[in-house]
């Protein structure tokens, strides 16, 4: 069985009703090629700028040691617009979430190099830290820029960005705290702003898509969407 047929199997649903029924499974863990130098990132690094999963309500605070505006994002990728937003963003503090080696290993290596203080990093699924790490309102902003966009509508399924998951995320929010996302594909897009504007608990701070705010640089995988000729919409809703 090759690796991606067991994940498949492992994500097998375990019936609609049955409460071990799994949430969304939004990636597929790759062989991912890990250069020397993201391997010494994380060997070095970890202890001081990474955390751990734990079935149990994270302190937000005591990790970063400092009482500032907090923000998640998942799914950074390379980490590259991550640590850039940290650098253009001080006073704020940044937990990173992605499954992804080599990328984890490159943002430890980006918090190395520009002297970041304010970034710490998870190696988990995301989904099921906002499950059981993430206290209520322990958050002023959530980050999810270009999420796998699962084109084919079989796959629609994975997406991150479904009202079951918005749900579970919104109670994280501080009242006045903002969702932003982003996206390269157009009926991805769309399909965002449906899912948001569900919500009676959320304004959006656009008419529909939003300008790209000043502190979102380009991502990695916005650049290779530009590079297909593929367009980019930002959202950028705030809780009430
Ligand atoms: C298309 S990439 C975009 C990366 C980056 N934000 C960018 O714009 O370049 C999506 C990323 O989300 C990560 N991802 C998908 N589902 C996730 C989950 N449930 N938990 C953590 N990371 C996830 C993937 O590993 C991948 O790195």
């Amino acid at each position: 069985m090759t690796q991606e047929q067991q994940q498949t199997k492992e994500s097998a649903p375990t019936g609609r009703d049955s409460p071990q029924r799994r949430s969304i499974k939004s990636f597929v863990l790759r062989q991912s090629h890990m250069t020397p130098a993201q391997q010494r990132a994380i060997d070095q690094l970890w202890p001081q700028f990474g955390v751990d999963f734990q079935a149990a309500p994270l302190d937000l605070n005591s990790v970063f040691q400092r009482a500032q505006a907090k923000i998640l994002e998942i799914g950074f990728g390379m980490g590259t617009a991550t640590a850039e937003i940290a650098a253009r963003l001080p006073e704020k503090d940044f937990l990173a979430i992605d499954v992804h080696g080599p990328g984890v290993g490159n943002l430890l290596k980006l918090i190395q190099e520009r002297e970041l203080t304010n970034i710490r990093v998870m190696r988990h699924d995301a989904v099921e830290v906002v499950e059981h790490m993430l206290a209520d309102a322990s958050l002023d902003g959530i980050h999810i820029f270009f999420p796998d966009p699962w084109h084919k509508k079989r796959h629609h399924k994975r997406r991150l960005i479904q009202a079951p998951f918005v749900a579970k995320l919104l109670p994280k929010l501080k009242s006045s705290g903002y969702i932003h996302l982003a996206t390269d594909w157009e009926e991805y897009a769309r399909q965002m702003l449906d899912v948001l504007q569900g919500f009676t608990e959320l304004t959006n701070s656009a008419a529909d898509f939003a300008t790209t705010p000043d502190y979102r640089p380009e991502t990695k995988f916005e650049a290779r969407g530009k590079r297909l000729g593929h367009g980019v919409w930002d959202l950028v809703f705030i809780k009430k």
